[in-house]
């Protein structure tokens, strides 16, 4: 029996300084004046449009991601908030997160969002070094990194995420660990530690910098930092994030349990679970934003929409929960899927039996040798017509 988990608003703001070579998220290069009070009438249409997959669920978190967030004046977040509270039932202090670029950082600015509502502030540092910053074509140097959260810090924000990048161009295990140091010298919260990825589409996977660390020196990087975290207080909570007890993000942590998410904007995605129809809805939105800008609050304004088929959802779940350290519960898995646990017997005995998942408290984690080939462990959850043959292990 399919019941509906806790839901959180994810709020897309698609512009950029400058598209850095790296990234495939929905970002675009800001040129001239950008409309900030056309795009917030057109989230709350947007939300107004989508309200009716979640009538009555009170919100637990928002997030507002990017592109750059940060961007976006006070004003125009403020003015959204109240619109999006008076739409929706705001739990009370619930956690309301704001992606920024330390580039983008304006003095005085930090103070505004803070009233306005934010109360977390995600900061994309990438690395201290200078060099690597500039291999990487950020529009900031680690002076001004320091220095924007240091503002946002005396502006009143305690909690606050720190997005580190690794296995950078040009960079060795000395340098990453430097990186690790001077984030928490800063005493952040949360830090999200990520390994750079060449992803499709991007200028770095056309021309790939030179000097990228090999699989084995990430895996290095990987580990040592994880100490290094783990020392300083920071506990190893999902793949790539990192927070002090307590201190998870509470809209990504709802994502990983496979819960329920609003997404408004060019390009967000949305998954809810219609408990009286017994089903999981996806919706995204277009892409581009002057295209989103021109449908959003219309029946054009989704991009598109499928329903999640009961096959499908033991390969999402695991997709998700199985990067989180705190694995999964069998009845978690049978609330959020609608799924007797027998659906999964037969992977689960497979990935027990290959070393990769264990049991531990009720609960079914991976195991050291999972946690490396994550994807491997995923892969067993496929639809059987899907699956890609595999060899024995
Ligand atoms: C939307 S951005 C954060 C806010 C802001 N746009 C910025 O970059 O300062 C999300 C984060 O994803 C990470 N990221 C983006 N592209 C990546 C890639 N190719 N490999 C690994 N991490 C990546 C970066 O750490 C980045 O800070
Ligand atoms: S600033 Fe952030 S979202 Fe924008 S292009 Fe760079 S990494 Fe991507």
């Amino acid at each position: 029996m399919l019941t509906t988990p806790p839901l959180t608003l994810y709020v897309h703001l698609p512009w950029c300084v400058r598209k850095c070579p790296y990234c495939d998220f929905n970002s675009h290069q800001a040129r001239g004046e950008l409309p900030f009070d056309a795009y917030v009438d057109a989230l709350l249409a947007d939300l107004d449009h989508d309200l009716p997959l979640a009538w009555g669920r009170p919100v637990h978190a928002v997030f507002f991601g990017g592109g750059t967030p940060s961007l976006f004046p006070p004003a125009a977040i403020d003015r959204f908030l109240q619109g999006a509270s008076a739409r929706l039932r705001f739990m009370p202090g619930l956690e309301i997160t704001l992606e920024t670029n330390p580039g983008t950082a304006e003095h005085g600015r930090f103070a505004d969002y803070l009233a306005a509502g934010v109360n977390r502030l995600s900061f994309g540092i990438q690395s201290f070094d200078d060099g690597c910053l500039q291999r990487l074509g950020r529009i900031h140097d680690s002076a001004q990194a320091e220095t924007a959260v240091k503002q946002a810090r005396d502006a009143g924000f305690d909690n606050f995420n720190l997005d580190l990048m690794y296995a950078l161009p040009g960079q060795d295990l000395a340098m990453a660990e430097h990186d690790v140091e001077r984030a928490v010298a800063l005493e952040p919260a949360h830090i999200s530690h990520y390994q750079l990825t060449l992803e499709p589409n991007t200028l770095f996977a056309a021309r790939p910098p030179a000097g990228i660390p090999d699989d084995d020196r990430a895996w290095d990087m990987q580990e040592r930092c994880q100490a290094l975290l783990a020392d300083a207080g920071y506990e190893h909570y999902e793949v790539s994030a990192y927070a002090r007890p307590g201190r998870q993000c509470a809209h990504n942590l709802n994502y990983w349990r496979y819960g329920d998410y609003l997404g408004i904007g060019a390009g967000a995605h949305g998954k809810l679970t219609l408990g009286a129809e017994q089903a999981i809805v996806r919706r995204w939105k277009p892409r581009h934003p002057t295209a989103w800008l021109s449908v959003a609050g219309t029946d054009a304004g989704i991009g598109g929409e499928e329903r999640v088929q009961p096959a499908q959802r033991p390969f999402e779940y695991m997709l998700n929960v199985l990067r989180l350290e705190e694995g999964f519960r069998l009845e978690d898995f049978e609330a959020r899927c609608g799924l007797d646990r027998d659906a999964i017997a037969g992977p689960l005995a497979e990935a027990r039996r290959r070393g990769w998942l264990r049991e531990h408290d009720g609960r079914i984690l991976t195991t050291a040798l999972g946690g490396r080939f994550v994807n491997d462990v995923m892969e067993l959850f496929l639809p059987e017509d899907t699956a890609p043959r595999r060899m024995p292990a």
